[in-house]
């Protein structure tokens, strides 16, 4: 089986879900306790094993460039005041040299065009994808980790999946099983749509946000249709790649959270807080005065 080497992070949006937050500064610059909602991402696909992280940017989106580059000045700061632990940490978290790639969609044509633009960095590989905007937290292997031990058996194309309640699912990409209720962790799917509306989605298992998919995917992104929102959905594409390869719906072990909203936001900060290794005693008591309060 080739190994999952690269992973595409598309970074383009405009996050007007969670304006005037995002007027000055990217949605995945926003912080989720003390680090970039990015970082969160980028360290669930270090998990997985990634080594190569293609960013699809737009306009507006440097903030994202710096972050994942030195910092002399503050570095220097920080070495003069002694502060060497924060100043570990942070140049340990750094990707190593060449190992990230950003390329530029410059209209927003949706996710389909955004994941066609990362094709020439892709080469012919299988690869991830994971939407930056959804965070999911796991009690232990990150998400793509858990989805790549599951691609290490069954090859082909995997997506992960979740259940929601049925008047939200024409928010998301949903698929539909082969066979009604499965109940295993990978499921074979006949089929899937790009935000149905409530009487037409096949299933409650909606798309989060995390892919391992066939380099062919690419030629299909390239004459792919506008669909949903009139943009160029990575669903349609999926859907077609579906009658030609293997495809899996995961169940991931873990919760996820839409950062790209402002409860999903909320939710996630307060996710993260009570587990965190600084803060977790604090946040616990005061999420619990403040439900006692409420
Ligand atoms: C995208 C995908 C959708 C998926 C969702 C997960 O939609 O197109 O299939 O369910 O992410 O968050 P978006 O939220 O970008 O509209």
């Amino acid at each position: 089986m080739t190994k999952i080497r690269k992973a595409v992070l598309p970074v383009a949006g405009l996050g007007t879900r969670v304006l005037p937050a995002t007027k000055a500064i990217p949605k995945e610059m926003m912080p989720v306790v003390d680090r970039p909602a990015l970082q969160y991402v980028v360290d669930e696909a270090r998990d997985a094993g990634i080594e190569h992280f293609v960013f699809v940017t737009g306009r507006n989106k440097g903030a994202i460039e710096d972050y994942f580059d030195r910092a002399y000045e503050l570095e220097n700061t920080l070495r003069d005041k002694k502060k060497l632990e924060i100043l570990d940490k942070l140049t340990a978290e750094l990707p190593m040299a060449g190992s990230t790639s950003f390329v530029r969609q410059q209209s927003p044509m949706g996710l389909g065009h955004a994941i066609w633009c990362a094709r020439d960095v892709i080469g012919d590989e299988p690869f991830a994808i994971l939407l930056p905007d959804v965070l999911v937290k796991c009690p232990r292997r990150s998400c793509l980790a858990q989805m790549v031990d599951a691609y290490d058996k069954v090859g082909g194309n995997i997506i992960a999946v979740d259940e929601v309640p049925m008047e939200r699912v024409s928010s998301y990409g949903v698929i539909a099983p082969k066979t009604a209720g499965d109940t295993g962790q990978l499921v074979e799917m006949k089929g899937m749509v790009e935000k149905p509306p409530q009487a037409e989605a096949p299933s409650n298992l909606k798309i989060t946000g995390r892919y391992i998919l066939q380099p062919r995917i690419m030629e299909l992104l390239k004459d792919q249709a506008a669909g949903a929102g009139g943009e160029i959905q990575l669903t349609d594409a999926m859907a077609r790649l579906m009658g030609e390869q293997s495809f899996h719906a995961f169940k991931y072990n873990g919760q996820d959270y839409d950062c790209g909203s402002k409860y999903g936001y909320f939710e996630a900060v307060m996710a993260y807080a009570v587990d965190h290794p600084e803060i977790a005693d604090q946040a616990r008591a005061l999420v619990k005065a403040k439900g006692a309060e409420l």
